[in-house]
């Protein structure tokens, strides 16, 4: 047995989402998703098993308590399970952005977590159960583990509900430009805004249109077509947000900033400097552009009132073993 291990992953952004949970324990969706893994915002894990009979867990530099140590703890059982393994974890994880404000930290977290503990604990899986196992911890972290664009099938039983790279990460050369308008943790995290979905009247509608809004995504990225791209990314983002302000009780994760680059990206469209927004759950707004575009579209995002931070992201890898243990 290994015993350590070190793994960094990316955190991805959705372009089709998932929002709603068919099956909560499994952390299964209604439907397909697909993603692109960001080159800037990244989690690194150390796993040591050693022979102390608890788990001792620091997130960016501070001991995990409460509901996110018990979430670790979990995912760490399931792994234990898996190798056979009785010994307690020691884990340290460090990301380079904050948590919390729509940036998928569960994404990159659970998938380097994933790969770090199954490598300490001797076990090799393949890309397609580490993506499944990445899925038990948190349901965008199965999309963490392959390369550059990544499509997540539905699937209703553990072992099928996956993801895998449809292309990899220099087949296209669009950025996402993260614009960060708030640094507050949000309120309500996305597990319990999964648990809401179903309660909004749009729900039923969003689901049935979904498998068409990923056959036309996928289509686009074959083509690379980036207007139909990028009206479908802003479609589908809107598509979800209606469900998260129709929920009950509703879920706004919109700031002002939030709106204000909404706006801006629509205003600059029609001025030819072509680009479109997306967001996950929280108030952060990526933007996507061409390669080209992406310095200047930076510079004017940085001007807009509220915004407090700018990154400009390529498609990247996925899951990776690293050397550098964080202890
Ligand atoms: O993996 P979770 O449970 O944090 O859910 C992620 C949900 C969204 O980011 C809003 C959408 C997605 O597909 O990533």
């Amino acid at each position: 047995m290994t015993r350590k291990a070190s793994a960094l992953a990316p955190s991805n952004i959705a372009f089709i989402k998932y929002w709603g949970k068919r099956n909560p324990r499994l952390n299964t969706p209604f439907g397909g998703s697909i993603s692109m893994n960001l080159s800037e915002y990244q989690t690194t894990t150390t796993v040591q098993f050693t022979q102390l009979n608890r788990d001792e867990v620091v997130i960016d530099g501070e001991v995990a308590v409460g509901k996110e140590e018990v979430r670790v703890a979990r995912h760490i059982d399931r792994i234990r399970s898996l190798a056979g393994v009785r010994l307690g974890a020691q884990v340290e994880s460090r990301n380079n952005f904050p948590v919390g404000v729509g940036i998928a930290s569960s994404a990159s977290g659970f998938a380097a977590l994933t790969l770090a503990a199954t490598r300490a604990s001797g076990l090799r899986l393949s890309q397609k159960r580490l993506s499944a196992l990445a899925r038990l911890g948190s349901g965008s972290a199965c999309r963490s583990i392959p390369d550059g664009f990544v499509e997540w099938v539905t699937g209703r039983r553990d072992q099928e509900s996956y993801a895998f790279s449809i292309h990899p990460p220099d087949y296209w050369d669009i950025r996402d430009v993260v614009v960060l308008v708030s640094t507050k943790k949000k309120s309500v995290g996305s597990s319990e805004g999964h648990a809401l979905a179903r309660t909004s009247p749009f729900f039923r509608a969003r689901i049935r249109s979904l498998d068409d809004r990923l056959r036309r995504l996928k289509r686009a990225l074959r083509e690379r077509d980036f207007s139909a791209f990028g009206r479908l990314v802003e479609e589908e983002a809107l598509n979800m947000h209606a469900v998260m302000l129709t929920s009950t009780p509703p879920l706004v994760y919109w700031e002002p900033g939030t709106l204000a680059v909404m706006k801006q990206v629509g205003v600059w469209r029609a001025r030819g400097m072509e680009s479109y927004f997306t967001l996950d759950a929280g108030p952060t707004v990526h933007v996507m552009c061409r390669a080209g575009d992406a310095e200047v579209l930076a510079r004017r995002l940085r001007r807009i009132p509220g915004v407090i931070e700018v990154s400009v992201n390529r498609p990247a890898v996925g899951a990776r073993v690293v050397k550098e243990d964080l202890f």
